[in-house]
């Protein structure tokens, strides 16, 4: 672990980020973040129009990743896929749409309530070649060599331990796969009264 904070730090760290994402799937991702979530958020980034009208309105309201990891190449049909930090799941519907019927993705999430909303939004898709699973990117819950692709948005940032969640990713990918990142990184270090605050994480 690349990391000198604490057990108990590491816990709260954890505990925090999970009682974030619940109150977001509750109440909505309005006024949770610093930066545009939903419709807003994705046609900010550069998601397609044409992409965003193949899903019901209500399917994209809890999108609150920081990029567009599509942009960084093509699924392919037939392909199997994991979005890792799922959330409510719209890049994981945006990918089962790319891979086809033959193909099928994986969303999986850390907090609960987030991967309801997803199997509830999947419900309004229609869409038979998804499934969500709950459980944590530092220890996937999949045999090796089990994606050809593992896509994510605005999550490994909330990791603790970045190194083990990019071993995990690299064990569950097939040789040759692709992964497909969006998300924040520091470009100067943090002021001298923010840098090691654990309350950084969940801000
Ligand atoms: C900023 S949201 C992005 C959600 C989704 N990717 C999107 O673009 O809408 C971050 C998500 O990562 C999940 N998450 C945070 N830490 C995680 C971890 N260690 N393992 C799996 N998921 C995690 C949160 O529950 C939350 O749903």
């Amino acid at each position: 672990m690349t990391t000198d904070l604490t057990e108990a730090e590491i816990g709260l760290i954890r505990e925090k980020i999970k009682e974030k994402y619940t109150g977001v799937a509750a109440t909505g991702a309005g006024g949770c973040f610093r930066y545009p979530t939903g419709i807003d958020g994705l046609r900010k980034l550069g998601y397609p129009e044409d992409i965003l009208r193949q899903f019901p309105p209500a399917v994209l309201e809890l999108f609150c990743g920081v990029g567009n990891p599509f942009s960084l190449g093509p699924l392919y049909p037939g392909e199997s896929v994991l979005d890792l930090g799922c959330g409510a799941g719209v890049d994981t519907f945006i990918a089962a749409t790319m891979v086809g019927p033959r193909g099928r993705v994986v969303g999986l999430d850390v907090t609960p309530e987030m991967i309801a909303k997803a199997r509830a939004n999947l419900a309004l898709t229609g869409l038979k070649n998804v499934a969500f699973d709950v459980g944590e990117a530092e220890s996937l819950p999949f045999p090796n060599d089990s994606f050809d692709a593992v896509i994510s948005n605005g999550v490994i940032n909330l990791t603790v331990d970045k190194e083990k969640v990019l071993q995990e990713v690299h064990r569950v990918l097939k040789p040759g796969g692709r992964l497909m990142v969006a998300d924040m990184v520091l470009m100067s270090a943090l002021p001298e009264e923010r840098a090691g605050r654990v309350e950084n994480w969940f801000q």
